[in-house]
């Protein structure tokens, strides 16, 4: 694996070894780079998660990261995304990671460029470094994830998270279910959808998402307190909810809108867990990438897991 830009194509086998590998080094830690390592972090799109956790990821790992910020950069003289990571590429940066407003612009780079390339989220397109953090979290809860009953709830439309962890589940063997109002409904999923009361009786892991306002084209008058009534997580569906089952949100979450606010910290709620396991996912892409020159198997993890243990 030379890029890491979407959950689109990964093998069951090898989404399952780098969900280890993160659930590994958020327990065990790992060793940082030897040799002196620069990231390059491209946020063209407001991020405090994705963002502050690769830099603290980068740090762990023993790297020099190269911030940039867009309105202080050439960008503002016109220089296109390409020259930026060509720049970046020539003075020596190892990786880059992207997010971009632009669909699919972390995958072009990743075919330009000979150095890696991270998509930390490309519009309405991918989030696969967001996936994989909700994979490790999952895992965690039920160390499997074959016939887990997951539903993404909420505006799967406009949502790079549903549509990289619709890949992903699916690959890894979930029954995956939608539910939301149905002008955010997206076919092109392919995925039964059902109500969000049937969701919250159904699901093992009920994956909520955020509201896109920034991407909608057709703004949709939203009454906040309908909304929770109609398509969130209120308390008394919370209580509707299977004993074991889990509530995930990437966040950041509107209060009061996709849930409860009560519900954002509640005992099944691990929101939180998955920030903690962002820094991990990352560095596991990151170790990933770097160490094994684009080639990635379980024979590599295998190796690294002795190395670690
Ligand atoms: N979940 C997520 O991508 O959050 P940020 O936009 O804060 O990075």
């Amino acid at each position: 694996m030379k890029d890491f830009v979407t959950m689109q194509g990964l093998e069951e086998r090898e989404m399952l070894a780098l969900v280890q590998y993160a659930n590994l080094i958020s327990q065990k830690g790992v060793e940082p780079f030897a040799n002196q390592t620069f990231a390059a972090n491209l946020f063209f799109e407001p991020s405090t998660r994705t963002k502050m956790s690769f830099v603290v990821a980068q740090r762990r790992l023993g790297m020099e990261v190269l911030d940039f910020a867009t309105d202080h950069s050439s960008i503002t003289k016109g220089e296109s995304i390409y020259d930026t990571a060509r720049t970046f590429e020539s003075i020596g940066a190892n990786l880059i990671v992207i997010r971009h407003q632009q669909r699919n612009i972390a995958k072009q780079l990743a075919e330009q460029l000979q150095i890696p390339v991270i998509n930390a989220g490309d519009g309405t397109g991918e989030h696969p470094t967001q996936s994989l953090l909700d994979l490790v979290t999952i895992y965690q809860e039920f160390e499997q994830f074959r016939g887990l009953k997951v539903v993404i709830a909420g505006d799967i439309k406009h949502s790079r998270v549903a549509r990289s962890n619709a890949a992903a589940l699916t690959t890894l063997g979930c029954d995956v279910f939608l539910t939301g109002m149905e002008e955010w409904h997206d076919n092109s999923l392919n995925l039964p959808y059902i109500s969000m009361e049937e969701a919250v009786e159904t699901a093992d892991v009920l994956m909520l998402l955020r509201i896109q306002r920034e991407r909608h084209q057709d703004q949709v008058t939203l009454d906040q307190d309908s909304y929770l009534q109609k398509y969130g997580l209120s308390v008394e569906r919370e209580r509707k909810m299977k004993k074991h089952a889990i509530i995930l949100h990437p966040a950041p979450v509107n209060r009061g809108v996709e849930m409860d606010s009560r519900l954002v910290e509640c005992d099944r709620s691990r929101i939180f867990k998955q920030m903690e396991n962002g820094v991990a996912a990352r560095m596991a892409i990151i170790k990933n990438i770097l160490n094994q020159g684009g080639n990635y198997n379980e024979k590599n993890f295998n190796q690294r897991q002795a190395f670690i243990g």
